[in-house]
């Protein structure tokens, strides 16, 4: 019980090193605590204010004092986050792999990457029984190269990234842009789910676990030579810009950065977007996704211009 409870003192402690200030909670979510914290009717931390809406600030969550750093969770770091699902201690990795990608056309090339992590030892080994690892999708001729953090719940049950809530809203930004899945690249740092003691809930993966991964996706990379990368979240920034994890993210946001001489649009994480649904956030993400499709020379019409303006 105390794992599940630190699980939910982890992610309220990441989301506020995100800069998030307040949650929403569902009815039905509340009644999932009540039920997991609360089993035989006991005083109740948690209470709704209202019938369908609740918002709870992460500060006043945690039981961890201030002073605590708030910032990435890594394994060891937590009980939670050194756990995988059967409460086994998560195994240490092997030093990254080199990866030499043979001669072939961009597609070839792909195939046979992807061969590679579908049936790399490591990964499958951190892989919760019957879930997939997540390779990635879409055209190795794209312009624009999506990078997100890593699968979550939905992507490890499906084997492609970005299926889930958050990925549903990273669809319809790409719609908006005139574009489909199939017309640019979605990948991820991580190719497997970082290991968790629970079903639900997500964390950020350890440096250890993206120094692992961080080839794949440099070589998915050096596959695509898309014109921009649009780096979703911190976690992907940090990985492709090498970023010391401490540094002032907001500082990077919305401005083009340089990835092996690639421009790099640093955007909020659409899980983000889902969390905090001020009009304002909305038109940040969209000017940067205005900014990306000027860089690739793709069409703007006024009625996109105008996208998340106050009417
Ligand atoms: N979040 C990510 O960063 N990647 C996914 O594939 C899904 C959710």
């Amino acid at each position: 019980m105390r794992e599940h409870l630190e699980a939910v003192v982890d992610a309220l402690r990441r989301l506020r090193a995100e800069g998030s200030t307040h949650v929403f909670v569902s009815d039905d979510t509340l009644e999932r605590l009540r039920t997991t914290f609360a089993p035989r009717g006991g005083a109740m931390a948690i209470e709704a204010e209202t019938e369908a809406e609740q918002f709870v600030e992460p500060a006043s969550f945690s039981p961890v004092p201030a002073s605590t750093p708030a910032r990435r969770p890594t394994a060891g770091s937590s009980s939670t986050a050194a756990l995988r699902w059967d409460g086994q201690p998560i195994a240490k990795l092997p030093a990254p792999l080199e990866i030499k990608l043979p001669k072939g056309s961009k597609m070839e090339q792909m195939n046979w990457l992807r061969d590679r992590v579908l049936n790399c030892e490591v990964c499958n080994a951190h892989l919760r029984p019957g879930r997939k690892l997540v390779f990635g999708v879409g055209t190795p001729e794209a312009e624009i190269f999506f990078c997100g953090e890593g699968p979550g719940a939905d992507e490890e049950q499906q084997g492609e990234p970005f299926v889930g809530p958050a990925g549903q809203l990273l669809t319809k930004i790409i719609q908006a842009m005139g574009l489909s899945r199939d017309k640019v690249y979605i990948g991820n740092v991580m190719k497997w789910r970082p290991e968790m003691p629970t079903e639900w809930g997500n964390r950020e993966p350890t440096p250890e676990e993206v120094a692992f991964s961080l080839p794949f996706l440099r070589a998915q990379l050096d596959i695509v030579k898309p014109k921009v990368i649009v780096a979703l979240g911190n976690t992907a920034v940090i990985a492709l810009l090498g970023l010391d994890p401490e540094t002032k993210m907001k500082d990077y946001r919305g401005k083009w950065h340089e990835f092996n001489g690639v421009p790099l649009m640093f955007t909020y994480h659409p899980s983000y977007l889902l969390r905090n649904t001020a009009l304002s956030v909305k038109r940040q993400v969209w000017e940067n996704m205005l900014l990306v499709m000027e860089k690739v020379g793709l069409p703007i019409n006024e009625k996109q211009r105008g996208y998340f303006l106050k009417g």
